[in-house]
């Protein structure tokens, strides 16, 4: 089974080719970052036209680049949700009417689920069962897995998700957007004993996680300092420390409250080296998916389509998106 997927549910344009047997044979990415940069966020009418423009020459590009035709497609998979509803329904469209098209089954997949399962792509992929830290713009779930879509939520974020918060407080140190990776590098040059953060809902039980709070403290750590860069970088260091002590700290608990001993981190704050490196001195085996597949792309919804396909799901005819889709309804 070759399965084409799509990926369209925010401001990345993602299509791949995934082999059943072969593994990944293509990946094609188009980011609209530089589109909506100037205006501080995703706009989603851009988002939705920006997707369109993009996709039927990114699929062009990935059939020539597996050197495959038509024919040698078996199934198409595009995310259904969550996300925005416009962006999901460019992807949903195309991949529907090509499925249809060309005469083979398609499948709406969890924007959630691709992300959760993209270190499947890796050579040494995890087995089931695991805990996963999802970590991305808009989601922080710890999840415990005890098979492919067998999820049971443990805890979540109660306010702001973690890619929210480093964008938030990227924006406040000037960083411009998406600012999660221009703050990571910042707080390299940062001074770690300057200023101490604090670590949201470490004394409460459970695994919910609160990260709001955190982008307050920046503004008012920035608002009470100088403007200097090292006084940023420091802030930097100080909000990013505090983040990743306190992802640590829920996953720990999370293995300790499910006794098991492999952690999946997914996502795209996965991408960030303090806390991929701070995660695998725990006590349990750590998967990550490489960088590029932290964040969004068509190869791990690709891989969630070839695994439904094959175990005889089907989409009906009707193009259908859910832009608010939790995972636990899967
Ligand atoms: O998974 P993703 O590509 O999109 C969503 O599904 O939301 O995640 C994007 C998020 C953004 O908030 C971005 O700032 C953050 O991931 N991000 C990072 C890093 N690279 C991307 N945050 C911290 N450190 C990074 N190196
Ligand atoms: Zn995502």
């Amino acid at each position: 089974m070759r399965i084409l997927g799509i990926e369209t549910s925010c401001d990345e344009t993602g299509v791949a080719i995934y082999d059943a047997k072969k593994g990944l044979l293509a990946d094609v990415l188009y980011s609209q970052v530089a589109l909506h940069a100037e205006y501080g966020g995703v706009v989603p009418e851009l988002a939705s036209r920006d997707h369109v423009r993009k996709i039927i020459p990114l699929i062009h590009e990935v059939m020539d680049k597996a050197g495959l035709e038509s024919k040698d497609i078996s199934g198409v998979a595009y995310t259904a949700g969550p996300g925005l509803v416009g962006a999901l329904m460019v992807g949903a469209a195309v991949g529907r009417s090509i499925g249809y098209a060309w005469g083979v089954p398609t499948i709406g997949v969890h924007h959630m689920e691709g992300h959760l399962l993209a270190p499947m792509l890796e050579p040494n992929p995890p087995k089931f069962p695991f805990v996963a830290l999802l970590v991305s713009g808009g989601h922080t779930l710890l999840v415990k897995v005890t098979a492919f879509g067998r999820y049971e939520i443990l805890g979540e974020s109660v306010d702001d998700a973690v890619g929210e918060a480093f964008d938030k407080t990227a924006k406040i140190l000037g960083l411009g957007y998406p600012g999660g990776a221009a703050l990571a590098a910042l707080a390299e040059k940062g001074d770690p004993k300057r200023f101490h953060f604090p670590r949201p809902m470490i004394d409460r039980p459970g695994l919910d996680f609160s990260f709001s709070g955190l982008k307050t403290f920046a503004a008012n750590t920035i608002a009470a300092h100088d403007n200097t860069l090292q006084t940023k970088a420091d802030i930097a260091r100080a909000f990013q420390d505090a983040v990743v002590d306190t992802l640590m700290i829920k996953c720990k608990r999370a293995l300790q409250a499910t006794s098991y001993h492999t952690l999946v981190v997914a996502g795209g704050v996965g991408a960030n080296l303090a806390l991929r490196a701070k995660l695998q001195t725990l006590d349990a085996k750590v998967y990550f998916p490489r960088q590029a597949f932290c964040t969004d792309n068509g190869a791990m919804i690709a891989y969630v389509g070839c695994q439904r396909l094959l175990a005889g799901e089907r989409s009906d005819l009707a193009i259908k998106v859910y832009p608010r889709w939790s995972l636990a309804d899967l």
